[in-house]
């Protein structure tokens, strides 16, 4: 198929995917053994079986029942490493990877080795294959805001490592508002601010993500369409939308990829990406993203390579870096 081998060989970005979510099955099963784990699955292949979701909750519950596994400074280490090298596979030159420390400080595991083997794992990924990464910390919005800021202060000895910070987990009821404390504080200390918004929750989220966080990019935003005028004040500014079109069919936000309103984002001018969120658990890094909304969507060769393009620019790189990459 050529236009899949188009997609696969062209140099990408991948803005939107969480390395908990990049943990697959046979990688999981090794390490709760190695860490004594006791799981509720024999095999990686009955675990691969119970990835069914019905939305958000139910996939983010097998999501950090996943990240018990995660332990030592090793197992971070091998879980980013084994990312990157099937994102250098697929020619992703550029990745931004978020990471939410608090999954495993929460249960006692050292933020000193959560952050140390992700780091070492960029370092060496960069060093022998070339991808270049940064690590953006997420936030877990189902806590509360003193818990981010506390993260923050954990995270503080490492600023010069870390690329941005974002916020994920249960959306609806834990409004970017909820939050706006701690971005205003990761905005002090000159870090750049991601945010999932617009998800599952609704358009004035994505508008309090914008407008009060004042967010560089946010993550999906697919649900501004509810909201014209908001759909127009973001292409204005030109803020990006990372969209995760396979992770909105599983998560059941769309029936089916043809009903997805990734093209309708693209033509109401919006600075639009395309990026895979969970590929383990989701069965899709960003070129099935790529390919499956191609087919299902009929884009073209300019579309897609638009965007692509868009990935490029709405990096958390300088135009310097941009054009090394490219
Ligand atoms: N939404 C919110 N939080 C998440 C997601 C998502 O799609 N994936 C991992 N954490
Ligand atoms: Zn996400």
């Amino acid at each position: 198929d050529r236009m899949e081998d188009f997609i696969r060989g062209i140099p990408k970005t991948e803005l939107h995917m969480h390395l908990e979510g990049s943990l697959e099955p046979e990688l999981l099963m090794r390490l709760g053994e190695r860490n004594k784990c006791q799981l509720r699955w024999k095999t990686a292949e009955e675990l691969r079986n119970a990835y069914e979701f019905s939305d958000l909750q139910s996939f983010l519950d097998l999501y950090y029942e996943g990240c018990q596994v995660l332990v030592e400074e090793a197992d971070f280490y091998e879980l980013a490493r084994a990312y990157l090298r099937k994102a250098h596979a697929e020619n992703v030159v550029r990745a931004e990877v978020f990471l939410g420390p608090q999954s495993f400080t929460s249960k006692g595991v050292d933020i000193a080795s959560v952050l140390n083997g992700t780091l070492k794992a960029i370092d060496d990924a960069e060093q022998e294959d070339g991808i270049s990464c940064g690590l953006i910390v997420t936030a877990q919005r189902h806590r509360t805001e003193q818990d981010a800021l506390d993260l923050l202060e954990q995270v503080r000895p490492w600023f010069s490592r870390i690329l941005g910070i974002g916020m994920g987990g249960a959306e609806k009821g834990n409004p970017p508002s909820k939050f706006r404390h701690f971005f205003r504080a990761c905005r002090r200390e000159g870090i750049r601010i991601t945010a999932h918004a617009g998800e599952e929750g609704p358009a004035s989220y994505v508008r309090e993500a914008v407008e009060l966080l004042g967010v560089d990019r946010v993550d999906h935003g697919v649900s501004c369409l509810d909201d014209p005028a908001l759909v127009r004040e973001m292409a204005d500014i030109k803020i990006p939308l990372t969209v995760c079109p396979i992770s909105n069919l599983r998560l059941k936000g769309v029936p089916s990829l043809e009903a997805h309103p990734l093209k309708k984002l693209m033509d109401a001018g919006l600075h639009v990406t395309v990026n895979s969120d969970d590929p383990s658990y989701f069965r899709g890094y960003v070129s099935e993203n790529l390919v499956e909304c191609q087919r299902a969507l009929g884009l073209t060769v300019e579309e897609i390579v638009s965007l692509v393009r868009n990935g490029f620019t709405a990096a958390f790189i300088s135009p310097a870096e941009r054009a090394a990459a490219l």
